[in-house]
């Protein structure tokens, strides 16, 4: 394995030892290992050059990290993996995808005199020169060909590199320093950067035991980091740091905490895993997720339509519903033409919004209103008002006898219908005037006709 190892083979950062990888998980000669393989060492590893060891040495999976959550919920790999991924996930997913299909793959690089990984640090060094126009040349050679420093290439199927990330690893403090970071420019922002610092740190996390990356960030890559969890806030502690990274004119210092138990080349496995823990506990105490069969009642077409009890509804009384629960409207009774005032029952009612709307149409100031506005007379009409009405729509849904349902709903109506017309109309116009004046009308007729037990609720008219 001296190019730095194979392509991957397993999605997951997997139990080196139950998955028999134990062998196969072992640093070649270079260091390197195959990259979804890099999880969690069934050995522990001293570091490239002998450096000691960072806290966390503990080892273990993405999955054993998560207990299995308890209420129903998809609990079978099987049914995890037909969950969608997330918006987070979904591009790297696809990468691992590639990864799995020998597409591309990450090497973790020493300049330890094996030819074929002098071609990769090459590589990277023409890419960071090319990326990083504002480092002198001469420095990017000298960092990348570093001994010290640990390099992880993005290579494609063809062996070609088209990224890669340089760090110096600290083995006694547990941190590294990123000095260079960079994708070819006809492969940004396709998530190879993001998979490439999870691979980095995977790297880092089991080989190098590190905790902390820390890095002077490019100013305009600034964003690009904190996509990738660094922070601008350094919680390291100041003397495990100091004086042992380079202060870099125009760089912003960032920094990175390493989780010692996630393994980072499993993330998008890691958010699925949460989610179906996170999903099952919000079903255990909710039923949101109990999709119910939809009405069919108002979808017949009966006519006249009836209407239907809320508890009729499926999953209203499941939600908490109970009659005690719905709001009463204010109570009022109406006067008709003739006799003692009457209480509102469905036909009651219905024979007064019959004698409102007959009361309304026949006003003086009614007449723009008793028909839909016409298109040749206002082209414009309704791009603007977005919810039309008028006086021969409202005397069609009276007819059906099943949409006004309550006063408020006519009266809302009628409202409506005004506001409508003051708000395509300048108040100088002679329709908005006659807006205002059918309201007064109308409220005079509401005040005169109905009855009401308290005085709050007549004030509402
Ligand atoms: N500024 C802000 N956001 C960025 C930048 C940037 N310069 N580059 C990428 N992003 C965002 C992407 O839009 C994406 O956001 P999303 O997840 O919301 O969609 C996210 O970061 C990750 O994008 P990827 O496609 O995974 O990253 P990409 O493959 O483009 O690689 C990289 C990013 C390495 C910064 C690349 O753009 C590059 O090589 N740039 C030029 C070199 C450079 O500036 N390197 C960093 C210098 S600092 C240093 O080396 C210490």
């Amino acid at each position: 394995m001296a190019d730095g190892g194979e392509p991957p083979t397993k999605r997951q950062c997997m139990d080196a030892s139950q998955q028999g990888l134990a062998e196969a998980a072992r640093p070649g000669a270079d260091g390197a290992m195959p990259a979804t393989q890099a999880g969690p060492l069934p050995v522990k590893q001293e570091a490239a050059d002998g450096g000691g060891l960072g806290p966390g040495q503990e080892q273990r999976t993405a999955q054993s990290l998560i207990q299995e959550p308890p209420g129903p919920g998809p609990s079978s790999a099987r049914e995890r993996e037909r969950l969608p991924p997330g918006a987070y996930s979904q591009r790297e997913e696809a990468l691992i995808k590639r990864e799995l299909d020998g597409d591309i793959s990450f090497r973790y690089v020493l300049n330890n005199d094996d030819p074929q990984n002098l071609i990769y640090l090459v590589g990277l060094k023409n890419i960071f020169s090319k990326q990083l126009p504002n480092m002198p040349k001469e420095y990017i050679v000298r960092l990348v060909f570093d001994r010290r420093h640990r390099s992880v290439a993005l290579l494609k199927r063809n062996g070609a590199v088209i990224g890669g990330i340089t760090y110096r690893a600290f083995h006694q403090q547990a941190f590294g320093e990123i000095a260079f970071c960079a994708v070819t420019s006809h492969e940004q922002v396709k998530g190879y950067g993001t998979r490439l610092m999870n691979q980095t740190k995977e790297f880092a996390r089991t080989l190098d035991r590190l905790t902390h990356f820390l890095t002077y960030a490019d100013n305009n890559a600034v964003g690009y980091f904190e996509k990738q969890g660094f922070t601008k806030e350094v919680t390291l502690e100041w003397e495990r740091w100091q004086g042992y990274i380079k202060d870099y004119d125009g760089g912003t210092l960032m920094e990175c905490v390493m989780h010692p138990r996630i393994c980072f080349t499993a993330l998008p496995d890691l958010v699925r895993t949460q989610r179906v823990a996170l999903d099952a506990r919000i079903r255990a105490v909710s039923n949101a997720h109990v999709v119910r069969p939809g009405l069919t009642h108002f979808a017949e077409g009966r006519v006249p339509r009836t209407a239907i009890p809320i508890a009729a509804i499926p999953g209203v009384v499941e939600a908490g519903w109970s009659p005690q629960l719905a709001p009463q409207g204010p109570q009022f009774r109406v006067l008709l033409d003739r006799g003692p005032p009457r209480e509102p029952t469905p036909e009651v009612l219905h024979q007064f919004l019959a004698g409102l709307l007959e009361y309304v149409k026949e006003l003086e100031e009614a007449w723009p209103f008793r028909e839909s506005v016409s298109v040749q007379d206002a082209p414009d009409y309704y791009d603007i008002i977005k919810d039309p009405i008028a006086l021969d729509v409202m005397e069609a849904r009276l007819a059906s006898k099943s949409f006004y349902a309550t006063l408020d709903i006519f009266n809302a109506e009628l409202r409506r219908m005004l506001e409508n017309c003051r708000f395509y109309n300048a108040p100088d116009t002679i329709y908005y005037k006659l807006a205002n004046k059918l309201e007064q009308q109308i409220s005079a007729y509401l005040s005169a006709h109905l009855l009401y037990d308290d005085e709050q609720a007549a004030g509402l008219q």
